[in-house]
């Protein structure tokens, strides 16, 4: 198992928590559609991989209701700790540990967002994951795809302060060992493992300074700053017209693309 800390660790308490429930706002519709579509109901047993603050356990466990099951697993349940659902169990656990309690071919549904670009073993963390799944059994797995950040409009210096903040953020991954680009790799992997697709969809959307998605990015550079500057790519300068750039909406990016894929086992 790869030991690489994951980058939001050592975050504080309230602004992660701001950061995650942003996350959740940009993510969430994408999210719901794609989990909508694997049929998911009544009595159903679902497994969320790094729940964050907890949004999609929150709508499942609507869904499968009192006959049905939700368990989150995370190495992080700070933010999960309050949710007091009948059908919900929260495990604090890495989704790599070999012997998690968890059954082999258990879950109707395991949905995964936005965790797997921060593991350098994220094929061990995929193939556990499977091992979990009930043959039948649907997959939703969400991730970033940095590769297609760009400033797109505002001032020339701005725009390049911009792309240089964007190349940190690549190379803070790679000095990592990561993938910034895993999402697009997605669907060839649903495919290695034999899963049947059914959906991919890429959502890049473009926005301006004040948008969900540029106070998101914005909240990451402020808390990530330190990461970014010691990947030598920006200067204090960059990250601070980077966060400028955030705030004015007459400024438009795009900050992260996000693929989406749901295959069945
Ligand atoms: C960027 S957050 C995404 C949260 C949520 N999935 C969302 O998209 O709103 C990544 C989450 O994955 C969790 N995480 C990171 N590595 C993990 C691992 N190896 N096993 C389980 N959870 C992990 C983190 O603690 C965090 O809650």
């Amino acid at each position: 198992m790869s030991e690489n800390k994951y980058v939001f660790t050592d975050t504080q308490l309230n602004s992660e928590l701001e950061r995650l429930r942003l996350l959740e706002k940009v993510c969430d519709p994408l999210s719901k559609r794609l989990i909508l579509a694997t049929g998911i109901t009544t009595g159903w047993q679902c497994l969320e991989v790094g729940a964050g603050a907890g949004s999609i356990v929150r709508s499942m466990s609507e869904i499968v209701g009192s006959s049905g099951r939700v368990i989150a697993v995370d190495i992080d349940t700070r933010f999960i700790e309050d949710i007091s659902l009948p059908n919900v169990e929260i495990i604090r656990d890495d989704i790599r540990n070999p012997n998690l309690s968890l059954t082999k071919n258990s879950f109707d549904l395991i949905h995964v967002r936005n965790v797997l670009i921060h593991l350098a073993d994220f094929r061990v963390a995929l193939s556990r994951i499977l091992n979990l799944l009930k043959p039948g059994g649907w997959l939703v797995v969400e991730e970033p795809d940095f590769s297609a950040t760009r400033a797109i409009y505002g001032n020339k210096q701005d725009c390049q302060a911009v792309d240089r903040v964007n190349q940190a953020i690549r190379q803070m991954f790679s000095d990592r060992d990561l993938n910034y680009s895993l999402g697009v790799l997605l669907p060839s992997m649903f495919q290695q493992l034999g899963l049947q697709i059914h959906t991919v969809e890429n959502d890049v959307p473009i926005v301006n300074g004040g948008s969900n998605v540029a106070t998101m990015m914005n909240m990451s550079a402020t808390q990530l700053r330190e990461k970014y500057l010691a990947t030598g790519k920006a200067s204090e300068e960059d990250i601070k017209n980077y966060c400028q750039f955030a705030e004015d909406s007459s400024f438009w990016a795009i900050y992260v693309a996000t693929v989406g894929v749901v295959g069945q086992h």
